[in-house]
């Protein structure tokens, strides 16, 4: 029987537990041993409890788990920087194997946690930290090590997907949706992290990281959120073929990475257009294996655990062939990141410009002093005087596209630059 410690016994640690006792007997046998919850370290005894476990199962504190020299894995499900960090490491020191769904830690301190691993020769399996139920990391360092990966796109937050759904369905404000999302429990009291791009930018980290071979880490992410998107722009979008996500991009291009989180419009026949709701989805190109999409459910307690309880059974197999620490850090290389300013991309522009003859060529000699050629100029509503004018460029560098953008602002026929979109997965020519 393999022992196992939990550090943190809340929605996710609950599921673990489940699952592990559910599915006990199939996991014995596909594992080779049978997995053993001993010790649990949770401040709220009642969490336990609830379990309808007894309350010896508590660890006094986190060295009567460190000192037990009979368990083998800790699965950390505290969350947060600290203490979570120090305790994976001492575990590790103490040639404890470790599974963690702790997106914060891995992308912002991941390689210290991969050194303390190879050090100690320990399998570390975070497998749910980024995208819940969805097997990506092990499909990315496995199954998938044999191709150069060139880009994943991943719809990595429920929360923003399932408000950028309702929105695009209902045709309602940003505001309105996200309360309703908040009552129905799909949205947090404080979402930023949710909706200013922060939750999925630490997942694409760790994508990146995994899928070039270079450390990428949370401060490296280009991030903008959704709060800026309208239902108008939704409208125009739709008009012209286009589905709104917020995307989690990463590529390689000449040598560098790009990584960004921001709101992108993609055309309505890409496979991540039909992600809805709050389904999460990753879609990876590789040189061999070509397109593929990995589709679920991101975030939830049985998914999670689906994921951490796969990541424990692959340990139980490593320590019966007397093989941790078979996949160590892959990181082996150190690429620069590459700059927002220098994306080369299609975008969409929405300006409200002065409703009257010559503003629309004086616009667009504007874009065409900075190299931005245009591929498509509606003119929609109007109002008062002035016009809603929608653009869509060719591919531009975004430095020249903001350059542009800051002349227009400041002459008198425009009245505002309300908003600004990059187009994704358009012919397959952006960057
Ligand atoms: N808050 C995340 C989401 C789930 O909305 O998808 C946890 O990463």
């Amino acid at each position: 029987m393999i022992k196992v410690a939990l550090l943190g016994c809340g929605t996710v640690g609950s599921g673990v537990i489940k699952l592990l006792a559910d599915n006990k007997h199939v996991i014995a046998r596909r594992a080779g041993h049978e997995v053993q919850v001993t010790k649990i370290m949770e401040s709220d005894p009642e969490k336990v409890r609830a379990l309808g476990l007894d309350d010896g199962i508590i660890a006094a504190s986190i060295d009567e788990i460190l000192n037990d020299d009979d368990c083998q894995i800790v699965i950390e499900l505290i969350g947060g920087i600290e203490p979570a960090k120090t305790y994976i490491i001492e575990a590790m020191k103490k040639g404890k194997n470790v599974v963690t769904a702790n997106k914060d830690l891995i992308a912002s301190h991941g390689k210290e946690l991969f050194e303390a691993a190879e050090e100690n020769s320990v399998d570390f399996n975070f497998e749910a930290s980024v995208g819940g139920g969805i097997p990506i990391i092990f499909p990315l360092k496995l199954s998938l090590a044999g191709n150069r990966i060139q880009e994943v796109i991943g719809i990595l937050n429920g929360t923003t997907n399932y408000i950028l759904t309702k929105m695009s369905g209902e045709k309602e404000p940003y505001e309105k949706v996200l309360q309703e999302a908040q009552q129905l429990g799909y949205a947090e009291s404080d979402p930023t992290s949710d909706v200013e791009g922060y939750d999925a930018a630490r997942k694409i980290a760790i994508l990146a990281s995994i899928a070039f071979n270079s450390r990428v880490s949370f401060e490296d992410v280009y991030v903008e959120g959704i709060t800026r998107i309208t239902p108008l722009d939704i409208k125009y979008g739709q008009e012209l073929g286009f589905v709104i996500k917020l995307l989690a991009i990463t590529k390689e291009e000449e040598d560098k990475i790009q990584v960004r989180v921001h709101p992108a419009f993609i055309p309505r026949t890409h496979p991540l257009a039909v992600v809805g709701g709050v389904y999460n989805a990753v879609f990876v190109r590789g040189d061999a294996v070509q397109d593929l999409m990995f589709y679920g459910r991101g975030a939830g307690q049985m998914p999670t655990a689906s994921a951490v309880v796969g990541d424990i059974m692959e340990i139980v197999r490593d320590i019966e062939k007397n093989n941790t620490g078979r996949i160590s850090c892959t990181c082996y290389l150190n690429k620069e990141i590459a700059a927002i300013s220098k994306l080369k991309a299609k975008y969409y522009v929405r300006l409200l410009a002065k409703d009257r003859p010559g503003v629309l060529a004086g616009i667009a000699g504007v874009f065409g002093n900075h190299e931005v050629s245009l591929a498509t100029v509606l003119q929609k509503d109007s109002n008062q005087g002035y016009a809603q004018l929608v653009l869509i460029t060719d591919l531009v560098e975004e430095s020249d596209l903001r350059s542009a953008l800051k002349v227009l602002s400041e002459m008198d026929i425009v009245g505002a630059v309300e908003n600004v979109i990059r187009l994704e997965g358009v012919s397959g020519h952006e960057s």
